[in-house]
C-alpha cells in the first residue's frame, strides 16, 4: 500500500432542518442510499461506489451545518501517533465518536478553525457495497445525479495557519494548492489532499468559527455534472453556481443548496495528485479564476452565503 496515515476523508455529519425534504434532496437527487437510522434525529446514507458502512450522516437540528468531518487512518498505530503529537503539541479538545454505527472509534480534535475532525481506521464493510467479484460497474442503476462518493469538503474558521499545519504535519495531508491573502504571504485558503485527490480538504480563514461552505460529491464525467444541473432546473433546487469548472484543482462543477441552506457541490475531473508535486499558488487577484474559471469573477452569493 503506497497511501499510508490519512488514506482519505470518508465521514461527515451535518444538521439539515426536516428529514423529508432532505430525503428527497440527498437520496433521490443526489442520489444517495439510505442506510439507516442512528436514532430519532440521525439518518446515514452513502454514495453507491463506496465500500464503508456510510458516508454521510444528516442530522435534524434547529439550525443547518456541521457536526464533524473525519477522516479514514490505515490503522490504529497511526491514530495513536496522530493522539500523541496532538496532545504534546497541540493542546485540541480531544473527544471520542462511539455512537456511529460499524465504525469503532472516532476520535476527534476541535482545530482552531472551530470543526471536530475525526480519525478512524475501524469501519466495517457496507452492507450493500459494490460489486467485487467479476464486477459490473453498479449493482443497481444509480439513481438521480450519480454521485459515486463523497468528495471533500470546504471548512471557514478562524487561525486557518494553525490548522493547516496540524493537517499537515501530523496528519500528513499534502498541499496541493493554496490562495494567498492580499499581502502576497500568507494563504487565505488551503486545499489539502491525502492521496491522489487534488483535495480531501480545503480550509479558508475566517473570523468565524466552525463555518461549512459545501461539501462535495463526486461524478464520473463532465457529462454528469450537466446532468445534475439537469436535475436541478427540473425540481427547482436552488443552484449557486456553474456548471463551471474551478482553476484551483480543474474541477468540473455546480454548487447548489440543499432544502435546509447547506451549500452542496457535484464535483467530477480534476487533476491527479501525488506528493512529489509542488504547490500550485494562486495570487489573491486571481481568485476569481482560480474558483470561477471561466467567469473569473466570484459571485457575492458563493462568498457571503454559508451554514
Ligand atoms: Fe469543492
Amino acid at each position: 500500500m503506497a497511501i499510508t496515515g490519512i488514506l482519505r476523508v470518508g465521514l461527515v455529519q451535518i444538521r439539515v432542518l426536516d428529514f423529508e425534504e432532505s430525503l428527497v434532496h440527498y437520496r433521490d437527487r443526489i442520489g444517495l442510499d439510505v442506510v439507516g437510522n442512528i436514532d430519532e434525529n440521525r439518518l446515514m446514507l452513502k454514495a453507491y461506489d463506496e465500500f464503508d458502512h456510510h458516508s454521510v450522516v444528516l442530522h435534524r437540528a434547529e439550525k443547518a451545518g456541521i457536526d464533524f468531518i473525519a477522516f479514514k487512518a490505515d490503522n490504529e498505530e497511526t491514530i495513536d501517533r496522530i493522539k500523541k503529537e496532538t496532545e504534546d503539541k497541540y493542546k485540541f479538545n480531544y473527544e471520542i465518536i462511539d455512537d456511529q454505527p460499524g465504525f469503532g472509534p472516532i476520535h476527534t480534535f476541535t482545530v482552531p478553525t472551530g470543526h471536530k475532525i475525526g480519525i478512524y481506521s475501524e469501519v466495517e464493510m457496507a452492507e450493500d457495497y459494490p460489486m467485487i467479484q467479476n464486477p459490473f460497474i453498479w449493482k443497481k442503476e444509480p439513481r438521480g445525479m450519480r454521485a459515486t462518493h463523497f468528495d471533500h469538503a470546504l471548512l471557514y474558521g478562524p487561525d486557518q495557519k494553525t490548522t493547516v499545519e496540524w493537517f499537515t504535519k501530523v496528519l500528513g495531508l499534502s498541499i496541493s494548492e493554496i490562495l494567498l491573502k492580499e499581502d502576497g504571504k500568507e494563504s487565505l485558503c488551503t486545499w489539502l489532499t491525502a492521496n491522489t485527490r487534488g483535495h480531501d480538504l480545503a480550509v479558508l480563514d475566517f473570523p468565524e468559527p466552525n463555518v461549512l461552505h459545501h461539501i462535495s460529491f463526486h461524478l464520473n464525467s463532465w457529462e454528469d455534472v450537466g446532468n445534475a444541473a439537469d436535475i436541478m432546473a427540473r425540481y427547482d433546487i436552488s443552484i449557486d453556481a456553474g456548471p463551471m469548472r474551478h482553476g484551483i484543482t480543474r474541477g468540473q462543477t455546480i454548487y447548489f443548496f440543499d432544502p435546509s441552506g447547506n451549500r452542496n457541490e457535484a464535483y467530477a475531473g480534476g487533476y491527479e495528485y501525488f506528493p512529489d508535486h509542488p504547490v500550485r499558488v494562486w495570487d489573491y487577484d486571481h481568485a476569481g479564476a482560480g474558483i470561477f474559471y471561466y467567469d473569473k469573477a466570484l459571485n457575492d452569493r458563493f462568498l457571503s452565503v454559508y451554514t
